[in-house]
């Protein structure tokens, strides 16, 4: 069965996230990754919690107490500065990181993520992600200003070294209304 590009980024993040290890989610939102990602480590795992705006940080807190979520670390700050907190919270190497670019749903739309700082980003967690670690990234591109983060992101992980990653473009082509679509870098 086909499944929603959510769905698929969660299964691709199964399969190659394990009990114990570290990981990011890039952009907390309502925190439904976070608390994802926070079962998928167990509880002697780690996941690093970023948004920008306290909102999102203290709907994700509270969506992770109703869930006995208690091996996140949230964090207010943009995702283009995990590499300080990286350096300091953990020294084990990242087996995977989620990106749900956009908006906060029902809030502000016009803070989004911005092609720059997300390549910042993945750059810095490229550089930490342990072999067969994997970054998904799920695009959202319909609304003001999500057009040039898409082809800002393309065009960047289009060039990354095949010899080091693997980069995968899923996307369903008969959907309207400009539909996320998914890309996946796996470390090799
Ligand atoms: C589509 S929402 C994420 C949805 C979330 N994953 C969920 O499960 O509800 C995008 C989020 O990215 C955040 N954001 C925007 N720029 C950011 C940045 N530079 N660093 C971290 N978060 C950022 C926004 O504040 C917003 O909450």
């Amino acid at each position: 069965m086909l499944q929603g590009i959510l769905n698929y980024a969660h299964e691709l993040l199964k399969e190659c996230v394990h009990p114990n290890e570290t990981v990011i989610d890039a952009t907390c939102g309502n925190g439904n990754d976070t608390v994802f990602l926070s079962k998928l480590v167990g509880e002697h795992g780690l996941v690093l919690g970023f948004d920008i705006q306290e909102q999102a940080i203290n709907n994700t807190k509270q969506k992770l107490k109703e869930n006995n979520c208690d091996n996140v670390k949230l964090i207010l700050d943009s995702h283009a500065n995990a590499d300080t907190y990286l350096s300091t919270d953990t020294e084990q190497s990242i087996a995977g990181a989620i990106f749900n670019l956009g908006y906060l749903p029902k809030s502000d739309k016009s803070i989004i993520t911005q092609g720059h700082t997300t390549m910042t980003a993945i750059n810095k967690i490229l550089q930490r992600l342990k072999e067969n670690g994997i970054i998904v990234l799920v695009i959202y591109h319909g609304h003001p200003g999500g057009k040039e983060e898409k082809d800002i992101i393309l065009d960047k992980v289009s060039k990354l070294d095949q010899k080091k990653y693997t980069v995968l473009k899923h996307e369903f082509l008969n959907q309207a209304n400009t539909p996320p679509f998914l890309v996946a870098i796996q470390k090799r």
